[in-house]
């Protein structure tokens, strides 16, 4: 077991790749906090799994899109399991828009959930670190997105392409810490995400069509990578992204 004894945090763990992420990080041993904002029961069922898995789980609603929220959902888990070592940003959603269409609401939503969550849960996160004097791990769950353009989800995109600039400056800013940070980006994984893409056949055969593995990604596709960033074996690794979308980043055929 990789983890055992580490704490984690893990944002938007009700569902789709967190809710694979705390399950396969307490398979390893952690003690696993389930962060959720709207969805109880699942994450619930998440907890459940945690436990199944052989680890703890501890469950704090929160909105991720305000900070004192944020700073509470760390609060209470130090308070639970007297230290974090591990945090995965992994809360985010995405809004379909014509660029022209777009509101400040919506905007607002995406990138106060998807980027400045990101930003104050890592500096509470790194605030503890230094003040216990440990080292931690970072990891953010972003996108092919934060490379690749994404036309009707600019908002998505900018967020994403911020957190390619925040992981990649915090890895030259904590390094001296002992605190690491990469990003995991996925591609196309079948998850509520990705609902309306499930429910559109034509719409994921033309996806599927352009991913070299021929299908989309499941959520345990992408958990394992995590569980391995955030152990020892992961601990000269810092400020890289590892793209986990069955070749579709890099995908161009002209035939
Ligand atoms: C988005 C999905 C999209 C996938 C591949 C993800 O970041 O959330 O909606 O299908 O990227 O384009």
């Amino acid at each position: 077991m990789k983890l055992k004894e580490k704490v984690a945090i893990v944002t938007g763990g009700s569902g789709g790749i967190g809710e694979a992420i705390c399950e396969r990080l307490a398979q390893e041993g952690a003690k696993v906090v389930v962060n959720y904002r709207s969805h109880p029961d699942e994450a619930k069922e998440t907890k459940e799994k945690v436990e199944k898995a052989g680890g703890e789980g501890y469950i704090v609603k929160a909105d991720l899109s305000k900070v004192d929220e944020i700073n509470n959902l760390v609060e209470e888990s130090i308070n639970q399991f007297g230290k974090v070592d591990i945090l995965v940003n992994n809360a985010g959603l995405e809004k379909r828009a014509d660029f022209w269409d777009i509101t400040e609401d919506d905007y607002d939503l995406v990138l106060n959930v998807n980027l400045k969550a990101v930003f104050f849960a890592t500096q509470v996160v790194v605030k503890h670190l230094k003040q216990t004097n440990r080292q931690g791990r970072i990891i953010n769950i972003s996108s092919v997105h934060e490379e690749l353009p994404f036309p009707h989800f600019t908002s998505y995109c900018a967020s994403k392409g911020g957190v390619k600039m925040i992981m990649r400056n915090l890895a030259v800013e904590l390094g001296p810490l002992g605190i690491t940070i990469n990003n995991v980006a996925p591609g196309a994984i079948a998850t509520p995400i990705n609902q309306d893409l499930l429910d559109n056949p034509e719409q994921l055969k033309k996806v599927t069509q352009n991913i070299p593995l021929g299908r989309l990604g499941e959520p345990e596709d992408v958990s394992g990578i995590v569980a391995f960033l955030a152990s020892d074996e992961a601990k000269y690794i810092t400020g890289s992204t590892f793209y986990v979308d069955g070749g579709l980043l890099w995908n161009y055929s002209e035939q």
